[in-house]
């Protein structure tokens, strides 16, 4: 198994308000798998995107990770962890304005330390892979909706990560493009083997997946494989 969470909770404390934006969630998502996981606005959704890469602390429960437990890890431990093993996509795309397609994809190489000359090739390399090979020059202005989310996507995969977690990444995408980024992900779930969850509002963009998962007021109430 890739990733399992055990009893994870998460509970909001803001003065005297506490929200429970997820209790109890037990969830198994094996290699390869394609999650997408849907419920109502709410219902904790982002909660538990943000818990599984320690960007927020579980108030409860436990998560592994291949053979990893990660609940104990320091901010420093999760930092490096995240830098291995996942890659994230937005809703907004969140690329960088000033630089281009190819500079956006290659600050996580950066990060990462890789020379100069493999740090434009791979960028290179990932931009054809999300069919924006004659784009590496473009600033994101310069490049449709669409166009910008597989940008984000081919940086959320600079890193090869085992694992992709994407929120809303076809929210604000018109039906065409929101289907070609959508076909985007199963394509590299399918031939790379990269794992994703993805969160999504939409029926449609949940079929895209290989597995589902519905959420309500922070508990699982469904998870399932689904027929290809
Ligand atoms: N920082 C916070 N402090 C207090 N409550 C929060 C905080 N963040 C989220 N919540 C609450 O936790 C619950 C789950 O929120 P979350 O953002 O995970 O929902 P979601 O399923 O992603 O919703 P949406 O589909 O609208 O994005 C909501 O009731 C929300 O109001
Ligand atoms: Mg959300």
């Amino acid at each position: 198994m890739l990733l399992t969470t055990e009893n994870l909770g998460k509970r909001y404390q803001r003065r005297d308000v506490s929200v429970d934006a997820l209790r109890d969630v037990n969830l198994e998502i094996q290699e390869n798998a394609f999650v997408a996981v849907t419920g109502p606005s709410g219902s904790g959704k982002t909660t538990l995107l943000l818990t599984l890469a320690g960007l927020l602390k579980p108030t409860a429960g436990r998560i592994r990770f291949r053979d990893t437990q990660l609940e104990g890890f320091s901010d420093a431990q999760w930092a490096s962890f995240r830098h291995k093993n996942l890659g994230f996509v937005m809703q907004n795309f969140s690329l960088v304005p000033y630089l281009s397609a190819r500079e956006n994809v290659t600050l996580p190489l950066v990060i990462a330390g890789s020379k100069g000359k493999q740090q434009k090739t791979r960028a290179l390399e990932l931009l054809e892979r999300v069919g924006l090979g004659d784009r590496a020059d473009h600033l994101p202005r310069e490049l449709s909706a669409g166009q910008q989310q597989r940008v984000a996507i081919a940086r959320a995969l600079a890193n090869e990560p085992a694992l992709v977690l994407a929120d809303e990444p076809t929210g604000n995408l018109d039906p065409a493009l929101a289907n070609d980024v959508l076909k985007l992900l199963g394509d590299l779930n399918a031939e790379h083997g990269t794992a994703i969850l993805m969160v999504t509002h939409s029926p449609e963009a949940a079929r895209a997946g290989t597995h589902r998962v519905h959420i309500e007021a922070g508990c699982v109430v469904e998870a399932a494989a689904q027929p290809a």
